[in-house]
């Protein structure tokens, strides 16, 4: 199995191209079964999830045609199956995904459980309520949420708690649902937005993406069309906290720094100097980071997304921090093994007291999710001597090529 050995204490310097956004890319390659016609997406992110989807959509019967290492072509022309099997699923959640669309143009899909997960119980009741709300049919057997329905219908949805997928899930069976949809307490990320933008361009009639009351009016048919992905607001917040933790000087190109807003601000306050363009950002840091409460927050607040990298930032800075997870209930895995650097972190509940030390010292720990992989990455960046990460399996899930973009950036990390 891959692990990554890090030589810490070397800051760093130079530039990197941040990829395009997972969570965006996820939802828009669901999107694609919404049409016959094909559907091109240029900057899609290479990540192991990205790949886990183009299976589970060529499993569906989805053509997938690629024309370089970032832009493809998707054509949902022959569907011949309406089901998202456990094998996937449990690989990644966000094949739900698949739900709505194929609901929405099909009027059938049977799609697995994705069953616990290591921050939470993520539950996906939401998007099976909201689903039912606009008509479809949904049985649970055998751990399979089966769904029928003839022509979904535009209903008022409102989501008992502000949920990303759920929020996509209802906007993409609702684009072909008859009637007017509503829905209140919808999620605000730039990710819906860029979803939004997509099935506009589809010929979809959508209304107040980005706000918590989006409204849809349904259409009979899509069609095909082109869009570029945004870029990875949290890829780009790794790095940043990444040159926080180390010191040094970085640009980052290929940015959208309008959504990183509340990210940008906790930097700043962490002492990080940061220059920003329309699509680049330039970031320095001298001396030792300051300690930065965290409270996380669905957006634009502070993304949970960037918690556990945050965390890694103040283990090495001067003063103490408060850290609470308001999101998920289990989104502090990354402690112990933080601790295991040297990390001074104490945690009650949904709240970690986390007291910065002058070093952190290298040791062997283990990656138990994707953005906890991050935080043990800057971790060992900063520390002094050799880490080992390991389970890095979970950082290819969403990071791409990123011992090579640190390399890139000087950093002393390799993978074995
Ligand atoms: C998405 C992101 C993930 C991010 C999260 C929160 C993708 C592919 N993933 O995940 O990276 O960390 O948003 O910003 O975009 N909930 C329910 N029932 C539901 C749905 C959600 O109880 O039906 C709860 C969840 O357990 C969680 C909270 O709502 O406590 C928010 O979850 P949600 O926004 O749905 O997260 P995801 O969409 O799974």
């Amino acid at each position: 199995m891959d692990r990554l050995r890090i030589t810490g204490g070397t800051p760093l310097h130079g530039e990197v191209t941040i990829s395009g956004a997972k969570n965006a890319a996820l939802p828009i390659l669901c999107a694609c079964l919404l049409t016959e016609e094909p559907v091109r997406l240029n900057n899609v992110p290479d990540l192991k999830d990205i790949r886990t989807m183009l299976r589970l959509l060529e499993q569906l019967g989805v053509k997938v045609q690629w024309h370089d290492s970032e832009s493809l072509t998707l054509q949902a022309s022959d569907i011949t199956s309406y089901e998202a099997a456990y094998d996937l699923v449990k690989t990644m959640r966000a094949s739900i995904l698949v739900l709505g669309p194929l609901v929405a143009r099909f009027g059938q899909a049977r799609v697995s459980l994705p069953g616990g997960c290591a921050i939470g119980q993520r539950p996906v009741d939401q998007h099976i309520r909201g689903l039912a709300a606009l008509g479809a049919q949904i049985q649970m057997t055998q751990g399979y949420v089966v769904a029928q329905s003839d022509r979904l219908q535009g209903n008022t949805v409102r989501t008992d708690m502000v949920t990303v997928t759920g929020t996509e899930n209802l906007m993409m069976a609702a684009v072909l649902a008859q009637g007017t949809t509503v829905l209140e307490n919808a999620a605000r990320e730039p990710e819906i937005v860029d979803l939004a933008n997509l099935l506009i361009k589809m010929g979809a009639r959508i209304k107040g993406h980005g706000t918590d009351r989006i409204v849809i009016e349904g259409v009979d048919r899509l069609h095909g069309a082109e869009h570029n992905i945004i870029s990875d607001r949290i890829e780009a917040g790794s790095f940043l906290c990444a040159v926080a933790a180390t010191g040094g000087q970085i640009r980052l190109n290929a940015v959208e720094p309008d959504i990183m807003g509340a990210t940008l601000d906790k930097l700043r306050e962490a002492g990080l100097s940061l220059t920003l363009g329309e699509d680049w950002i330039e970031a320095t840091m001298n001396g030792r980071p300051n300690s930065v409460d965290i409270r996380t927050h669905e957006y634009p607040g502070f993304a949970t997304d960037m918690q556990a990298q945050f965390m890694a930032l103040n283990t090495v800075a001067t003063g103490v921090a408060l850290i609470v997870e308001t999101i998920f209930e289990n989104r502090f895995m990354h402690v112990q093994e933080l601790i295991r650097l040297g990390a001074n972190i104490e945690v009650d509940g949904s709240t970690a007291v986390v007291r910065g030390v002058d070093t952190l010292c290298g040791a062997t720990v283990m990656a138990t999710d994707l953005r906890a992989s991050a935080s043990l990455v800057i971790a060992g960046l900063a520390a002094q001597g050799q880490t080992i990460v390991e389970r890095i399996y979970h950082l290819d899930r969403g990071y791409a090529q990123m011992e090579h973009k640190l390399q890139s950036l000087g950093a002393q990390i390799e993978r074995i």
